[in-house]
C-alpha cells in the first residue's frame, strides 16, 4: 500500500525532541516531506547547530518509520538550522505551533493553490540535450529582461545538475520569511533560486517524476516571489516525464528552446518542441547556441564548427520563431564560472549584444502571444500521495 504522509507525519509524532519534552511534529521540525512509493524524504530544522543531537534525532526518526510506517522504507532525512523559524518563541521557551502549516498543506493537497499568481510571464528554457548551454541561455535571458527594468525571478529546476547558483554565484539555503516562505536570493535585479540550495544533487539522482515535480510545485508556492513581470525556468534536459509533468504543473506562458546547430542535438530540440505542441504551450522560439566560434585572439573571424544554420533551419521547417544565436565564445564561459552573466559584463563581446537582442526578442514574442492566445490553462496532476 502506498505510504502517505499523514502516515508519515504520525509516525514522527512518536519522536520526542529529548530536550524540549514534546514532539518533532508539535515542534514544527519537520520540513520538505516528500514520498514517492517507499522513498520517503524530509528535512529535521533546528534552531542551531547540533551534530549530536542531528543524529539521534535522525536514528530516532528512522526507528520510528520502520515501526510505524514500513519496515523497508527507503529514506533521506537530512538536517538543516533554521534560525529565524525558531527564534520568536525562543524566549517563550517553544518552537511554534504548526497550525498555519497543516493548514497550508492541506490546501496544497486538494490543489487549490494558485502556482505564481503574481507572475505575468512564465517562460520554460528547455533542451532536449543536456550541455546545449540551456543554463547559460536561462541566466542570460532572465539578466537580460532585468536590464530592460522589468521584474524578473529565475528558478533553477534542474535538480540533477543545478547551475545557477555557480552563475549567478550565490550559495547557501535561503532565508525564511516569517510566514515560513522562502526568500529569493536576489543579484542583478533578478530574484532567484535554485534547487541546488535546497537538495543534495547526489540524493536528487535517484529521485524521480512525482518528487521531481512536488518539490518544485513547493517551490514555487513557498517562495516569497512577489510580483514579477518575467520568471524564466531553468528545465531538467530531456523530455521525459519529469519535463512533460512539470511543463504541465506550471501554467507556463511559453516556452524556449536551446540547441546546438549539431544533428544529434536538433533531434533533441525537435522532440522538445513537440513535447510542449502536446500540452499546448506555446514555444515562443527556438535558440541556436553555439552558433560558430569566435577566436578570442581574432573577433572577426567565425568558425561552424558545429555546423551552419541547423537551429534557424529547423525552426523553420517547424514553423517555429527564430529567436537568435549566441556564439561560442570563451568570455560565455569565463562569466559565466564567475558568476557575472555576460550580459551585464562587456558589452564588446558579440554573445552580451547577442544575448540583448534575444531578451528583446522574447519580450516581443511574449507580447504577441498575449494579445493572441489566452493565458495557458494548468493542468492539475494528482500526485501519487
Ligand atoms: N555560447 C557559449 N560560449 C561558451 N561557452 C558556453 C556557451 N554556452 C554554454 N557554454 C558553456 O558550456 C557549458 C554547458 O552550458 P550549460 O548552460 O550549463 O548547459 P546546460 O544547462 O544545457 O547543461 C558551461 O560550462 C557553459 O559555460
Ligand atoms: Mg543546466
Amino acid at each position: 500500500m502506498a505510504i502517505n504522509k499523514q502516515q508519515v507525519r504520525t509516525a514522527l509524532t512518536h519522536v520526542m525532541h529529548p530536550e524540549m519534552d514534546k514532539d518533532l511534529v508539535t515542534l514544527d521540525m519537520i520540513e520538505d516531506l516528500i514520498i514517492q512509493d517507499s522513498f520517503i524524504t524530509f528535512t529535521i530544522d533546528l534552531p542551531e547547530k547540533d551534530p549530536k543531537l542531528e543524529s539521534k534525532l535522525k536514528e530516532l526518526c528512522e526507528d520510528a518509520i520502520r515501526k510505524f510506517v514500513d519496515e523497508n522504507a527507503v529514506l533521506d532525512i537530512t538536517t538543516a538550522v533554521n534560525i529565524s523559524k525558531f527564534r520568536n518563541n525562543e524566549d517563550k521557551g517553544e518552537f511554534p505551533g504548526q497550525g498555519h502549516r497543516k493548514k497550508r498543506e492541506e490546501k496544497q493537497e486538494q490543489g487549490d493553490d494558485e502556482v505564481l499568481s503574481g507572475v505575468k510571464n512564465i517562460i520554460a528554457v528547455a533542451s532536449g540535450k543536456g550541455g546545449v548551454g540551456k543554463s547559460t541561455v536561462a541566466v542570460n535571458l532572465a539578466c537580460g529582461l532585468a536590464r530592460t527594468g522589468a521584474k524578473v525571478g529565475l528558478l533553477d529546476t534542474d535538480i540533477y545538475g543545478p547551475s545557477i547558483p555557480t552563475m549567478m554565484d550565490a550559495h547557501g539555503r535561503p532565508n525564511i520569511t516569517t510566514k515560513k516562505k522562502l526568500i529569493p536570493k536576489e543579484k542583478y535585479g533578478v530574484r532567484f533560486l535554485s534547487m541546488g540550495m535546497l537538495v543534495d544533487p547526489d540524493q536528487a539522482m535517484i529521485w524521480r517524476g512525482p518528487m521531481v515535480t512536488s518539490a518544485v510545485k513547493q517551490f514555487m508556492n513557498e517562495v516569497e516571489w512577489g510580483e514579477l513581470d518575467y520568471m524564466v525556468l531553468d528545465l531538467p534536459p530531456g523530455t521525459g516525464d519529469i519535463q512533460l509533468t512539470l511543463v504541465q504543473t506550471v501554467p507556463l506562458t511559453g516556452a524556449v528552446i536551446v540547441s546546438t546547430p549539431q544533428d544529434v542535438a536538433l533531434d533533441d530540440a525537435r522532440k522538445g518542441v513537440a513535447m510542449f505542441k502536446k500540452v499546448n504551450v506555446p514555444v515562443l522560439g527556438m535558440v541556436e547556441n553555439m552558433a560558430y566560434f569566435i577566436p578570442e585572439d581574432m573577433p572577426e573571424k567565425k568558425y561552424h564548427i558545429f555546423g551552419k544554420h541547423g537551429v534557424r533551419n529547423l525552426a523553420e521547417r517547424m514553423g517555429t520563431n527564430f529567436l537568435g544565436e549566441i556564439p561560442l565564445e570563451q568570455k560565455v564561459r569565463e562569466s559565466s564560472d564567475e558568476g557575472k552573466p555576460i550580459v551585464l559584463g562587456d558589452m564588446g563581446t558579440t554573445s552580451a549584444q547577442k544575448f540583448v537582442e534575444l531578451s528583446n526578442n522574447v519580450i516581443q514574442q511574449l507580447a504577441i502571444r498575449n494579445q493572441e492566445q489566452d493565458p495557458t490553462e494548468k493542468i492539475d496532476i494528482k500526485i501519487k500521495p
